[in-house]
């Protein structure tokens, strides 16, 4: 199924949970009279990852002893290497109305069935040692935190069946990548060394340089941004995929890198979370995986390079893809370049850094920030869309 110059999937096998489509029908027909449960746009992007084969070797939503040994030691029940929770939540109500060993049916927000699931287990779980353990902290007004205090209580277990995939947006539709057909394209342009890169921004001179320093010493880069649900502030997907076209087709050796996309929600877990975007970009097939500076990270809540010390807590074949790690990144006058601590002598004075705020306020000016900081292609996409936006209402 998958070249065997590429990486291998986490935990040995693509995992597959798609209905046959020839049993695709019937099997939608046969799960309308099943006990319901609804599901929201953040365990819907789970779903179709795990019968996609993104979270190999998960096969279905965490049962108790996978989510404790994940929670507390970062490991499912069988030892192998996994950081965070990917559970089914449902209200007590919904849960009551389930037998184990019965199939029940997922509805999405329109009420359609989009998969069935044979019920193994259903238990209740303690979301504030979650919080602490999984997030590092239990304050509410951590957006990962907050959503999962807002999800049911009760959380059920088993295997899946994906009956229905989402509808992928006219933004992201030519990108959609599956990991069996990431793995298909890399084996196609003949690349056995393949850098992921996870972002939920647009991609600045900052991540320009890290990707590329990467690039010098591996066959191709995968920029993989993250385009499921986000906090309120951040860039919307649609506008950031302009962005990353837009700078790919100007910058970037077309036969060294591809473009695809992440459907997952972003948790902001930091650390935790490091470690599952470079195991889903495994599943994949990247060989290795870009953590830079506060890494998946929020507000004040982790140090710099937590995210990056995470992974000494593992042996590298617990993980399989390296990490590439990279210190904080800036343009130089000085240097007359990108750099960072590693490689620059100079002081922050000659250093061309801008806060999220500054940048947000120069484009809302209409103003093209310093070229040390962005390529003017990708502010022109972020200027047009705010006014798009201003239009809009
Ligand atoms: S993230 O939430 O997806 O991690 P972001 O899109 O900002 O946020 O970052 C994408 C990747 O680039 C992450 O690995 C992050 O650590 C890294 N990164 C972002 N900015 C810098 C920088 N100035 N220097 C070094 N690494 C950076």
């Amino acid at each position: 199924m998958f070249a065997s110059n590429l990486i291998a999937p986490h935990g040995g096998t693509l995992v597959d949970r798609l209905a046959p489509e020839a049993q695709r029908a019937s099997l939608l027909a046969a799960a309308e009279a099943l006990p319901p449960v609804a599901v929201g746009p953040r365990v819907l992007a789970d779903l179709e990852l795990i019968a996609v084969g993104a979270y190999s070797p998960l096969d279905g939503f965490m049962t108790n002893a996978d989510y404790k040994g994940v929670v507390e030691n970062m490991r499912l029940a069988n030892g192998t290497a996994w950081s965070l929770p990917v559970t089914l939540p449902a209200t007590k109500a919904e849960a009551d109305a389930l037998r184990e060993g019965q199939p029940f049916a997922l509805r999405d927000e329109q009420g359609r069935v989009v998969a069935t699931v044979t019920l193994t287990e259903r238990y209740s779980y303690d979301k504030k040692n979650e919080a602490e353990k999984v997030y590092r902290t239990a304050d509410e007004a951590h957006p990962g935190v907050a959503a999962m205090y807002a999800q049911g209580d009760v959380l059920l277990a088993g295997p899946i069946t994906l009956l229905r995939k989402a509808e992928r947006g006219p933004a992201v539709v030519d990108h959609w990548l599956e990991p069996a057909q990431s793995r298909a394209a890399f084996a196609e342009r003949g690349w056995r060394t393949i850098v992921g890169f996870q972002t939920r921004n647009p991609v600045h001179r900052a991540h320009e340089y890290i990707q590329k320093c990467a690039l010098e010493i591996v066959d191709g880069l995968f920029l993989h941004p993250l385009v499921g649900e986000t906090k309120g502030d951040d860039i919307p997907a649609d506008v950031r995929m302009r962005c990353y076209t837009v700078l790919l087709d100007n910058y970037y050796p077309k036969d060294r890198t591809l473009l695809g996309v992440l459907p997952a929600a972003m948790r902001y877990a930091g650390p935790r979370e490091a470690i599952f975007h470079a195991l889903v970009r495994k599943n994949y097939g990247c060989s290795h995986f870009i953590v830079g500076r506060d890494h998946a990270g929020v507000g004040n809540y982790y140090g710099t390079y937590d995210a990056q010390l995470i992974f000494n807590e593992f042996k590298p074949e617990d993980l399989g893809i390296r990490p590439l790690m990279f210190d904080h990144s800036f343009y130089c006058k000085k240097c007359e370049g990108m750099a960072s601590a590693k490689t620059c002598p100079h002081g922050a004075e000659d250093r061309v850094t801008l806060s999220g705020t500054q940048v947000r306020d120069m484009l809302a000016a209409g103003t093209i920030p310093p070229v040390e900081f962005s390529r003017p292609e990708v502010a022109k996409v972020l200027i047009e869309a705010q006014r798009a936006a201003r239009a809009a209402g």
